[in-house]
């Protein structure tokens, strides 16, 4: 029987845990408890703090849907998804390789094909801009027949699935780029947009101050054989948000502007963005997404469309 000073119950933890067979989870609870209790040693934690952060917690966990990840959320917010992705990205993104982004919340799979030259709008208006470009690998060689998701809010700052049923896909859609790796679509300048604010994160984003927004972006995720798959986005460098998008996102080289002065723009006299992407090689390390469909990490998934379960907006 030993009497435990501080330092000594977070070696006690340490070595009643060193039965752990598995060496990751054995490394990764030995760091998280010698951090958190480094944290609340730090903090000179309260018996109320406590209870007000497990109370936080379990909030989060039950704000959590197969719509929503309240989750994902928080960490994106305190930027630790983007740490993982900075992570991610020092092992599977080649050097000359187009920088990544976030996922966010709003992927969804089976968006609707669009051909080249197609546009994103199925029933949101709005002005019209074009963005075309290649997509190549790191040596500059055409990905042939690439195939591109590209998703985006409305003009109102809304994406599809905040916005209508979830049977209506808008401002989203799947295009293949031709043999070259060109490609070119229409859409709709986005608006920038609150992440969901009426939650606990968000109620921990306004107790900071902060302004909860993003900066106008549209979402891009390229997927080719052999290579690995890139999810980027680009950013409208006229929003004032750009500089401070609540969820660390933005990268220099992502962030653009329509013009109207481009030679060789494919549909002339429309606002154009002109976008290289270039895809890094598969890698055995390197691969998989920092992100998820909502649906994937809750038991029982998505069954059937409860619009009330929708992410909200603001
Ligand atoms: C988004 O890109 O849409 C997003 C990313 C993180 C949190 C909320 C929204
Ligand atoms: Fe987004």
């Amino acid at each position: 029987m030993e009497d435990f000073d501080l330092d000594g119950v977070t070696e006690a933890v340490i070595e009643q845990m060193a039965t752990t067979p598995d060496p990751r989870l054995r490394e990764i609870m030995d760091a998280a408890v010698r951090h958190l209790h480094a944290f609340a040693r730090e903090v000179n934690l309260t018996p109320d703090e406590w209870l007000k952060g497990i109370a936080f917690m379990t909030a989060v966990g039950q704000a959590c849907t197969p719509y929503r990840q309240e989750f994902i959320l928080l960490s994106d917010v305190i930027g630790l998804s983007r740490v993982v992705n900075i992570m991610h990205d020092a092992k599977g993104r080649e050097a000359a390789g187009t920088e990544t982004s976030l996922l966010g919340p709003f992927f969804r799979e089976g968006a609707p094909k669009i051909p080249l030259g197609g546009t994103l709008a199925n029933v949101s208006k709005g002005s019209e801009i074009v963005i075309y470009g290649q997509v190549t690998d790191s040596e500059g060689r055409p990905v042939p027949h690439a195939t591109m998701d590209v998703w985006q809010t409305n003009e109102d700052g809304a994406y599809d699935l905040q916005a209508y049923d979830p049977t209506t896909m808008d401002m989203r859609g799947q295009l293949q780029c031709d043999a070259e790796g060109r490609f070119h679509f229409r859409t709709f300048r986005p608006l920038g947009y609150s992440i969901p604010m009426d939650g606990p994160v968000g109620d921990l984003v306004k107790r900071q101050h902060r302004h909860g927004f993003r900066p106008a972006h549209i979402h891009i995720l390229i997927a080719a054989p052999n290579h690995r798959e890139l999810v980027t986005a680009l950013y409208f460098a006229d929003d004032k948000h750009v500089d401070s998008d609540t969820v660390f996102g933005v990268s220099k080289s992502l962030v653009i502007m329509p013009r109207k002065d481009l030679p060789d723009a494919p549909i002339p006299g429309l606002p154009s963005i002109r976008y290289d992407f270039t895809m890094s090689r598969e890698s055995a390390e390197g691969g998989g997404r920092v992100g998820s469909d909502p649906a994937k990490l809750v038991p029982g998934g998505r069954v059937g469309s409860d619009p009330s379960k929708l992410m909200p907006t603001g």
